[in-house]
């Protein structure tokens, strides 16, 4: 593995753009191999022995496109991949889901903390095993968000009709007393603005995305893997699926303005 090599980037869809973002702030001299499974997505509905199929698909193009390390900017397939993945590649694999419940963890007061995720995220318990193992004395308080995602991929996610299909989703929460929610879908900081102003004021909503750059500079660093120039690199996007709506998307949230978007096939 050299330093120069890219940093592949994966998710179900534009999700992991999410992630993405934080990279090119925290790390624009690393460059990207970004694959969006769009024409399969979404993945939080799917038993989880297909996800896991899926993601292999893609790690394995990524393998021979030769990155360094690998980022699983999808909760789904870091829910029941992340293990076999890493027992199967040679290069660093990080996951999404134990930096989001550190970060929830130490930003709760109360330790009772809201979970929204995929059906698969919440039905794995990932969350719960990775929080508990953080700190013993945390309620955790779950809720599956399965109508989030198809708002995000279909460009919708400014719309009024968002705002309905969030409150509408966080109702089952209305009686219930939490001081953190995790953003447990790397889609769901698209629809931040009205998950926001959904939930109980006061609430810190926590995106996975910043606690997981900071472990992939840690690693980079102690592997010895961080590219030694200051010169930012544009990414590269790969989508299964359309690249014109994929384009749109990247060019909304990551405000890049010609994107080299194109398609791929697994
Ligand atoms: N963005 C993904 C996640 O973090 C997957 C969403 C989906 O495809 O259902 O879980």
């Amino acid at each position: 593995m050299k330093v120069d090599s890219p940093i592949g980037i994966i998710d179900s869809g534009a999700g992991g753009l999410t992630v993405v973002k934080e990279m090119l702030h925290r790390l624009p001299q690393e460059p990207i191999i970004y694959i969006g499974d769009t024409a399969r997505c979404p993945y939080g509905p799917r038993p989880a022995e297909e996800v896991k199929n899926f993601t292999k698909e893609m790690v394995s193009k990524l393998s021979d496109m030769g990155i360094k390390m690998l980022i699983i900017a999808c909760n789904t397939a870091t829910a029941v991949a992340l293990e076999e993945i890493r027992s199967q590649f040679s290069f660093p694999v990080v996951g999404v889901i134990v930096p989001g419940a550190r970060a929830a963890v130490q930003a709760s007061n109360l330790g009772n903390i809201a979970v929204l995720g995929t059906a698969g995220t919440i039905n794995s318990g990932a969350y719960e095993d990775a929080i508990r193992d953080i700190s013993t004395n945390s309620t955790i308080h779950p809720l599956a968000c399965p109508d989030f995602v198809p708002v995000v991929e279909s460009g919708q996610y400014h719309s009024e009709y968002a705002s309905e299909v969030v409150k509408r989703t966080l109702l089952p929460l209305a009686d219930v007393s939490f001081d953190a929610a995790i953003l447990g879908c790397t889609h769901y900081p698209l629809l931040q603005e009205h998950i926001a102003k959904h939930l109980p004021e006061g609430v810190r909503i926590i995106s996975s995305a910043v606690e997981t750059i900071r472990d992939v500079e840690g690693i980079l660093h102690e592997k010895k893997l961080a590219r030694q120039s200051d010169q930012p690199v544009e990414p590269v996007f790969y989508s299964t699926g359309g690249a014109d709506a994929f384009r749109l998307i990247v060019q909304d949230w990551l405000t890049i303005e010609e994107p080299d978007v194109r398609h791929i096939m697994l």
